[in-house]
């Protein structure tokens, strides 16, 4: 793969591989030097802290350097009108990889048609963000020991959510796995989704009562409601505050069972709730950093062949 836009992309074994150079990046440092003189550019249009700052840090902890734009719709030359495709082909010339994230469904994808240099979708609009997919079915295969044969509630804005999406997309490379929607009724779990699920042989069901789901999950993935992609705030506000998680939650929950969310979270996540040994969202997020070095690792002493 030179480029990672989508999670159709990826294939089981390049998965497992993948976890496998995982776990040896933990033990690995910018003295170690893996990608010294290698050079990451991460192109932000959107805002970002885990995404954009757990890429940085895994490209310094291979030895490597950063050019970074936070915010590049104001602070990049696409104020001046330059189109995505244009900046790439300049970010090129000067980096070895470029991280993108834009709100523009299918963004990184248009980037990567033009770079000569690997393009890594950071989350594209409401489309798609695979290496938060990676990170996530990482983390259930960390703390559980399979990704086979569990019940994983989705919860939280289906529709917009890229990250769960990502994540849903993923299950077409198990088995005998079930997948719960649990969504309020504005924010399902889209058509295209439902498709690939439906092609791939996972089975799935939406279930509106979430103490329901929680009784038989596995891994309870909750997600927030994306405030920023609703047309009006009425909109957001009718989808918002109905699926919360809590110390009455966690009465529901199985003892070896796990929850996880993307983050950032707002209110659908009681800080109650996080010194449960089965809150594994702080652990999830710090596994970013670890698959980002084997996916960096990978896709750049693959490029430099
Ligand atoms: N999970 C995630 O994408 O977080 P950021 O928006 O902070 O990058």
């Amino acid at each position: 793969m030179k480029h990672i836009v989508a999670v159709e992309q990826f294939e089981r074994e390049w998965v497992l591989d993948l976890f496998r150079d995982a776990d040896r990046m933990k033990s690995v440092s910018a003295r170690d030097g893996l990608l010294n003189d290698r050079i990451l550019a991460t192109l932000f249009y959107e805002p970002s802290t885990r995404t954009r700052l757990s890429f940085e840090s895994a490209m310094l902890r291979l030895g490597g350097q950063v050019l970074s734009t936070e915010n590049a719709l104001e602070f990049s030359s696409a104020i001046k009108g330059e189109s995505v495709e244009d900046t790439v082909r300049i970010v090129a010339g000067y980096a070895d990889c470029i991280v993108i994230r834009h709100h523009e469904q299918g963004a990184a994808a248009r980037a990567a048609t033009v770079s000569p240099v690997p393009i890594v979708n950071g989350g594209d609009g409401p489309g798609e963000h695979p290496t938060q997919a990676l990170l996530d079915f990482y983390t259930i295969h960390d703390e559980l020991n399979q990704f086979d044969d569990l019940t994983v509630a989705l919860v939280g804005d289906l529709r917009f959510g890229r990250a769960v999406r990502s994540l849903a997309m993923m299950f077409r490379m198990t088995s005998n796995v079930n997948l719960l929607f649990v969504s309020p009724d504005a924010v399902p779990m889209g058509d295209d989704v439902r498709q690939a699920l439906n092609a791939a042989g996972v089975r799935y069901r939406d279930e509106p009562d979430l103490g329901k789901a929680l009784v038989v999950a596995d891994v309870v993935y909750q997600t927030r409601i994306q405030r920023e992609r609703f047309a009006t705030q009425d909109e957001y506000r009718a989808a918002q505050g109905i699926y919360i998680l809590n110390e009455e939650s966690l009465a529901l929950l199985g003892p070896k069972a796990i929850i996880m969310h993307p983050l950032p979270r707002v209110d659908e996540i009681s800080p109650a709730v996080d010194a449960d040994p089965r809150a594994a969202y702080f652990r999830q997020a710090r596994n970013g950093v670890y698959i980002r070095m084997a996916l960096l690792n990978q896709l750049l002493r693959a490029s430099s062949n």
